[in-house]
């Protein structure tokens, strides 16, 4: 019998064996990733990947109970960890508590994330001591994007870099398991990992994290306008989704179509 990964697990692949991540969002893909990954984080990237958003900004709590349930429901291996939404959990800790809980019990899930840096050291201190497992997010915050402008790399100063960081280690002492970092440089994303006890997971920070994630339809080359210069394309689905709807459609025109005689006999 397969048994779900813990935190602990994850913990123990500190500078042993990378961590094998991958945002997942439906059933369709979940039972397929589930077999790879140590985790699979229910993004709030879904937003832009299933919803067809610019940003990630109109995701809301139920979206992610909804399809965090999903995922969770469908798999057995991986740490599914679920992102509390844009302005559900930055006024107060309270606030946080109970978006985090709620989205924890209606799903089932083993951990949140959220994005931020050391203006979060107290709201995340809250959560874990009241037994909500936080996963941290520096570097490129999306749900930041208003401020950003737009989406690339940071930390190009050196007070940007130390900024960074900074707020990984305060983000450690907070007691995040885990910590993502986002569309940093490769000499960054290695200081960070060789500064912290706990794992570091990158997107577009270099090969020296202790493990990866990607968004999943990126990597499987669902999109035809717009892939980030950091992602390995692993497959080119787009095209093949394309051709196979073509000649479905060029089937139903033309009368193409098996005959329920044969199908049925
Ligand atoms: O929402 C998301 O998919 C993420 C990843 C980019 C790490 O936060």
């Amino acid at each position: 019998m397969n048994k779900r990964y813990i935190i602990n697990d994850i913990l123990s692949k500190k500078g042993k064996k990378k961590i094998v991540a991958l945002t997942c969002y439906s059933a369709q893909f979940s039972h397929i990733f589930d077999s790879f990954t140590d985790i699979l984080l229910v993004g709030d990237s879904l937003g832009m990947v299933i919803y067809g958003h610019h940003n990630t900004h109109n995701v809301t709590t139920r979206m992610m109970i909804d399809h965090g349930k999903a995922v969770v429901e469908t798999t057995k291996n991986s740490l599914i960890v679920i992102d509390l939404p844009f302005g559900t959990y930055e006024k107060s800790k309270e606030k946080a508590f109970s978006t985090a809980a709620k989205i924890i019990k209606k799903t089932g899930a083993n951990a949140v994330k959220l994005e931020g840096g050391e203006e979060l050291f107290e709201t995340i201190k809250f959560l874990v001591n009241r037994g909500i497992p936080v996963m941290g997010h520096i570097g490129l915050l999306p749900q930041r994007i208003s401020s950003l402008g737009k989406f690339g790399v940071v930390g190009k100063s050196i007070a940007s870099q130390r900024k960074i960081l900074n707020d990984a280690k305060v983000l450690q002492k907070a007691g995040v398991f885990a910590l993502v970092i986002e569309a940093v440089k490769e000499n960054l994303g290695k200081k960070i990992t060789n500064s912290l006890s706990i794992p570091t997971i990158g997107i577009g920070a270099g090969r020296y994290c202790d493990g990866q994630i990607l968004v999943s339809d990126d990597l499987l080359g669902l999109f035809k306008k717009f892939t980030p210069k950091f992602v390995k394309k692993y497959a080119n689905l787009h095209d093949k989704v394309d051709v196979a709807i073509k000649k479905y459609a060029l089937d139903v025109v033309s009368g193409k179509f098996p005959d329920n005689e044969t199908i049925y006999k």
